[in-house]
């Protein structure tokens, strides 16, 4: 019979990456929770409507790279591309903004786009938000933190940070005037995708891929001539906390970002070690994302950041992290005395709770299951057989030790976790 796959761009992740994944999540929300956020879990499918009001109906998103479906009941139901609308949905469902709220939450989203390194189209997310504070220090907050988690994941000599401001709906609409006047005397040399966006989108032709397109935009109208003062004072203050701090950054007026919310500050942090897909983590600000999803007037601003592509960057910079290892590996000959393994290993992991124990379960020759023990990486096997049932003694071996003489020592059951805990202890500090 033909064996079914996974569907194309949904990839799974094994067993010898899920360490990588497990250590990137950890640092991420230890060093989340070290700056007072609280994690929110949110649904993967949502209404369509949310997707399409919060992210605009005109972007690439929307038009064309969302998992859209109708439930039994015909409601129209969407994967969720991205987290931002979920979780603005969510406190305003609950309330949630009575206070000034800092939020992450985790998980998989979904695009139908061409899947490549580094692009799939099940892809994974850590999103921060942070609602009902205007101020710049929440986006130098937000940007020093990310700062913070690649030093932590070993890949911070590797991204660099590009900054842009927005500016307010009103400095944006005269900027987005001065830019179609200019993009239309030059048309014709246009991509044709730029050419379509001229009319639908024109601020997204501003990171169009073509190179032709982007040595004409460099004689365009640049954003940040069209600030309004507001805008302009807020950038300033975002650039001097982020001095303040020693974080590198590079202004570029071109960074406009793929989805419609953001107003004022956009950032996203870039490298070249990936290749195309290059942007692990982008954001901004988006005040009006909160009203325009039925909520009272709130500001805020966020990010999210790739973590397949923190992936990829931990395994290009070479980051170390340790490969879980066995502990303890139970070798047994024949059933009697692998039913005693079973009852002394559970002993066992009720006195050395946050280590690994292995019980070998297959049967197989003393050999080949003492290769196994080798292989797991285990401190010490504990070996029984007919011997070690007569004499309700387990044969200790340790596995790593330099100490030829003392190698093997007959332990009673009844001493066995407490020599052995020490033994790890001592082994494996
Ligand atoms: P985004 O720029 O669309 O922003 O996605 C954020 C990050 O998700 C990207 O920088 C990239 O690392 C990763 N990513 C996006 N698409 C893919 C893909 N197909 N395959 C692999 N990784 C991908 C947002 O989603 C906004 N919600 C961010 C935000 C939160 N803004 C404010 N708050």
């Amino acid at each position: 019979m033909s064996q079914i796959r996974a569907i194309r761009g949904m990839s799974d992740i094994l067993p010898d990456e899920t360490h990588l994944w497990q250590h990137l999540e950890r640092e991420i929300s230890r060093v989340l929770t070290a700056y007072g956020y609280s994690e929110i879990r949110l649904p993967v499918v949502e209404q369509t409507a949310l997707f399409s009001r919060a992210i605009g109906e005109v972007t690439d998103i929307v038009e064309k790279e969302m998992y859209t479906f109708p439930d039994r009941n015909d409601e129209s139901l969407t994967l969720r591309p991205e987290g931002t609308a979920g979780c603005v949905r969510a406190v305003n469902q609950h309330s949630m903004l009575n206070t000034q709220r800092k939020l992450w939450y985790a998980g998989p989203m979904f695009r139908y786009e061409r899947p490549q390194k580094g692009r799939q189209r099940q892809f994974h997310q850590v999103g921060v938000e942070v609602f009902g504070n205007d101020s710049a220090a929440v986006e130098a907050e937000l940007i020093l933190l990310t700062a913070r988690i690649w030093r932590a994941l070993g890949i911070d000599g590797e991204v660099q940070l590009q900054l842009n401001s927005l500016g307010d709906q009103p400095s944006r609409k005269r900027y987005k005037a001065a830019l179609v006047e200019y993009l239309r005397s030059v048309e014709e040399q246009l991509d044709e995708d730029s050419r379509r966006r001229l009319d639908s989108n024109p601020m997204r032709i501003l990171d169009s891929k073509s190179a032709s397109t982007q040595a004409l935009l460099a004689q365009a109208p640049s954003l940040l001539d069209y600030l309004d003062d507001e805008s302009s004072a807020h950038f300033a203050r975002l650039r001097e906390l982020l001095d303040a701090n020693g974080i590198e950054y590079v202004v570029n007026p071109g960074l406009v970002r793929g989805l419609d919310y953001y107003n004022r500050t956009v950032f996203e942090w870039v490298t070249d070690s990936l290749g195309a897909q290059g942007t692990i983590c982008g954001g901004g600000r988006y005040d009006g994302l909160v009203e325009q999803l039925g909520g009272k007037p709130t500001p805020a601003a966020g990010f999210a950041m790739g973590l397949d592509r923190l992936v990829l960057m931990m395994q290009a910079c070479g980051t170390s992290v340790p490969v879980p290892m066995a502990d303890v590996y139970f070798v047994a000959a024949g059933d009697a005395a692998q039913t005693m393994a079973f009852r002394l290993a559970e002993t066992l992991r009720d006195v050395l709770a946050s280590k690994t124990i292995v019980v070998h379960c297959s049967a197989g020759s003393f050999k080949s299951q003492m290769k196994k023990a080798d292989k797991s990486g285990a401190t010490v096997a504990v070996i029984l057989g007919d011997n070690e049932l007569d004499q309700q003694a387990a044969t200790v071996k340790k596995l790593r030790s330099d100490d030829k003489d003392n190698q093997q020592n007959s332990v009673p059951f009844a001493e066995l976790a407490g020599v052995i805990s020490e033994l790890i202890q001592k082994e494996d500090p």
